[in-house]
């Protein structure tokens, strides 16, 4: 067995995820069904990764893939898609982070389309931030450019141009690393990129600064074309 690599460790004494981050958000998609298939289409290649799978179903499916992948020892992390920004209590529909944080290790904040889509702005998405970071939980926090704001203690940073979300129009290996070099000028951050990453181009963008991705539906929800990924980053 190779040594673990603990990157991130440097920057936390709490975390100790190898990398490189492959994190799939299924956003608002799968039947219970096809969540189960997929970590069991996905387990045999998830086993020989040496980096870190976060899978980030809906809220209703964690709980029964943390109890699959745990009981079947598969190489896989959960993440939530978002969470509270209120401390448990009494906010009908919504789930606490405190709530999650036995069964879940990540969570996305700061998405663009939460941002659109639900009008999450800056202070929300701070407080969120806050309530991951206190139930233990580990923010990916996804920034537009490079001058989007980041709350204290952010340590992973997820940069998504909107312009490549879901088009099958990434951003150029170029570009990436020039954002990449300024956000990572602003803190000591893990820094992922997202927005049309496929197994043909997710080796250019995990270079130098990036040291990771974010698959969203494109090529995330079917598992082969998740795999692909997987065995490019191998
Ligand atoms: P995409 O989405 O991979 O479908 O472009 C990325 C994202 O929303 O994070």
């Amino acid at each position: 067995m190779p040594p673990r690599k603990k990157i991130l460790s440097d920057l936390s004494p709490n975390m100790s995820e190898r990398l490189p981050l492959l994190v799939a958000n299924h956003k608002e998609n799968d039947s219970l069904e096809e969540v189960i298939s997929w970590v069991d289409e996905i387990a045999e290649s998830a086993q020989r990764f040496d980096g870190t799978i976060i899978f980030c179903p809906s809220y209703p499916f964690l709980a029964v893939v943390y109890q699959k992948i745990s009981h079947d020892g598969i190489n896989i992390k959960l993440g939530s898609q978002d969470i509270s920004r209120f401390e448990r209590g009494n906010h009908t529909g919504e789930v606490a982070a405190s709530q999650i944080a036995d069964i879940v290790k990540f969570v996305i904040i700061g998405h663009s389309e939460r941002r659109t889509l639900l009008k999450e702005d800056d202070d929300v998405l701070k407080e969120k931030v806050k309530r991951a970071k206190e139930a233990g939980l580990e923010p990916i926090f996804c920034v537009q450019n490079e001058q989007t704001p980041i709350p204290d203690n952010v340590e992973i940073v997820a940069y998504e141009p909107v312009f490549a979300i879901g088009t099958g129009n990434p951003d150029t290996p170029e570009n990436v690393k020039v954002v990449a070099q300024k956000l990572r000028a602003r803190g000591q951050y893990t820094i992922l990129y997202g927005g049309s990453v496929s197994a043909e181009n997710v080796k250019s963008f995990v270079v130098d600064n990036v040291q990771g991705v974010l698959v969203g539906a494109t090529n995330s929800l079917d598992p082969q074309k998740f795999i692909g990924i997987l065995e490019a980053l191998k």
